[in-house]
């Protein structure tokens, strides 16, 4: 919840209190909001500065030409899907007003940057794009998805093969979100080493 009267949520409280939206609605958010998460996205740490990021921001009529190439997709992968299932699959995107789908645009064979640390990037700029969102007041919720491994929906979106879709992040208002019970505690799977001698306790 934001502050009444402050634009922006404190970085802390924010991380502290981001949750995945699990239902989403309208409005989405404007279009200054919109830059302001991008703009986070492209603070990710980056090894090498290659800017191995895409992000694509589709709304309005546009979900619908992405609806289509999930179906499309999927009638590729299984031909014979019914004209239903087809249906199903096109009206996913249309589970938030807006989708920022963020991809790895990687150098395979980078002579020092391994790939996987240009998709880590990537999704780094996916989480700061996120959290960017719930700090100015909007929900969201990372999705993949076989769509998201799926060539026809790469060549959709101008992607190329090799590149991968770490997430499509489907924004709007949060109508309902992750419940606060289910949260970890980072104390299970987190060590402290202050001795020479070892034995930490968790
Ligand atoms: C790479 C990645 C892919 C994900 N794909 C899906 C997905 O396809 N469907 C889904 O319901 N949740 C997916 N999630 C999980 C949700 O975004 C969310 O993190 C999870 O439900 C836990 O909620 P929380 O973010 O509030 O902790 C994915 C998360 C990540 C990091």
């Amino acid at each position: 919840m934001l502050t009444i009267g402050a634009k922006y949520m404190d970085a802390i409280e924010a991380l502290k209190t981001r949750s995945s939206a699990v239902k989403i609605g309208e409005p989405g958010p404007p279009d200054d909001v919109i830059a302001t998460a991008l703009e986070a996205g492209a603070r990710a740490p980056d090894h090498g500065m290659l800017r191995p990021w895409k992000f694509i921001v589709v709304r309005g009529p546009a979900l619908d030409r992405l609806g289509d190439a999930f179906a499309r997709a999927l009638e590729i992968r299984e031909p014979g899907t019914s004209a239903a299932e087809l249906e199903r699959a096109k009206q996913k995107i249309f589970r938030a007003p807006v989708n920022i789908i963020v991809a790895a645009t990687v150098e395979p064979d980078h002579p020092k940057i391994a790939e996987i640390e240009q998709v880590v990037s990537a999704g780094a700029a996916a989480q700061y794009i996120t959290l960017s969102l719930h700090a100015q007041g909007f929900g969201c919720r990372w999705r993949t998805g076989v769509a998201a491994y799926d060539a026809t929906v790469k060549a959709a979106l101008g992607l190329k093969v090799h590149d991968h879709i770490v997430g499509f992040l489907y924004v709007g208002t949060a109508l309902s979100v992750t419940p606060e019970h289910t949260r970890a505690d980072h104390r299970g799977f987190t060590e402290v080493w202050n001795s020479e001698a070892g034995g930490e306790q968790s």
